[in-house]
């Protein structure tokens, strides 16, 4: 099987990091979430097609100075063309049947146990579900008792929301969903696409350990959280010299003599907490200083920000060479 995986979007909801840094490419729990995503991938697929389209450069160059296991191509948007429109533009190709992938969730999935579903009951889509509470971000499915999708209604209001099981954005398609998109403009999947393909027989795929929308800072962290706690974050000891109780997931060149950590915290290439410094539950990118005796809690900061000596930030987003 080959694997479509949609990573065009402008991340709006992280600016300002995501002015230079696409989302997928953050760093969480040690590794873009990209790459955390791409985790889930059974070792035998064929092929990942990344669909991209803001920023796709950048995450071309990525990609390619950090090979992943499985061949890669990129086909890029010059336009936004929407989920359903990107879909289109980099779905030649496609195997039969084949995953689709939004690069911003962050979850426990078996896929392999989803294609054996989508083979066993023969329709044309097997999307995975994930039981929220607010469900006004999200498209949401209604459920026949043998979980085949009824209705599918995207970003309702909550009165008019038929279940509380969203799209968790991993799923398994024929190949012959695609023919359904129209080409050449854009096209939003879950609204245009989805709820015409429901005659075809698509079905719901519950999970039922962890998913988190990796979309807003919060989320980003909590995501962080649970990758850390699934052992997906490495061994992550302290950093050399640094006190506390970590996880830390350091990356080669950080150095922290001195500093203190608390739980969940990457540290990118180069970052420098420096002594008396406190680090938790953040997101440190590469060539970032964190000055003395400063603190910073439940925040992102982007590469080479700084945070001032005896400064403290809580529940910030700093974006590239920010000064806080
Ligand atoms: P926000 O602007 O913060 O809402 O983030 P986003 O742009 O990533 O949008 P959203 O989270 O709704 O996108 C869901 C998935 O579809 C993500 O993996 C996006 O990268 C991807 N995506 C959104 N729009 C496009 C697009 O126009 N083209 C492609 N190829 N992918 C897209």
């Amino acid at each position: 099987m080959k694997a479509l995986v949609l990573i065009g979007g402008f991340g709006t909801r992280l600016r300002p990091l995501t002015h230079t840094v696409p989302k997928q490419l953050i760093p969480v729990a040690g590794k873009p979430m990209l790459y955390h995503v791409l985790d889930l991938l059974p070792a035998d697929v064929e092929e990942v097609v990344l669909a991209t389209g803001y920023k796709a450069e950048v995450i071309a160059d990525y990609v390619r100075h950090h090979p992943l296991r499985w061949p890669v191509r990129t086909v890029s948007e010059a336009e936004p063309l929407g989920t359903g429109g990107g879909m289109k533009n980099a779905g030649g190709g496609m195997s039969d049947p084949f995953f689709l992938l939004n690069s911003d969730v962050i979850a426990a999935a078996d896929l392999r146990a989803i294609v054996a579903r989508h083979l066993e009951h023969g329709g044309v889509g097997t999307m995975t579900l994930a039981e929220v509470e607010d469900t006004r971000p999200y498209g949401v499915a209604a459920l026949a008792p043998d979980d085949r999708i009824t209705a599918f209604v995207e970003k309702p209001e909550p009165e008019a929301a038929p279940s509380h099981w969203i799209n968790a954005g991993l799923g398994v398609w024929s190949r012959s969903v695609l023919d359904a998109i129209p080409p050449g403009r854009v096209v939003s999947w879950e609204r245009e696409v989805v709820p015409g393909l429901l005659d075809g027989g698509v079905y719901g795929f519950r999970l039922t350990r962890y998913w988190e929308d990796a979309g807003t800072p919060e989320r980003l962290l909590r995501a962080q959280r649970l990758l850390f706690d699934d052992g997906r974050g490495g061994k992550a000891p302290l950093p050399r010299g640094a006190l506390g109780t970590g996880p830390v997931a350091t990356a080669p060149g950080a150095t922290a003599e001195g500093a203190s950590f608390g739980k969940y915290v990457t540290l990118g290439p180069g970052a420098i907490v420096e002594a008396g410094a406190h680090v938790e539950n953040s997101i440190v990118m590469e060539g970032t200083r964190i000055e003395r005796d400063a603190f910073v809690g439940g925040s992102i900061l982007g590469p080479r920000a700084r945070v001032r000596p005896s400064h403290r930030i809580v529940g910030q987003t700093v974006g590239e060479a920010g000064e806080v």
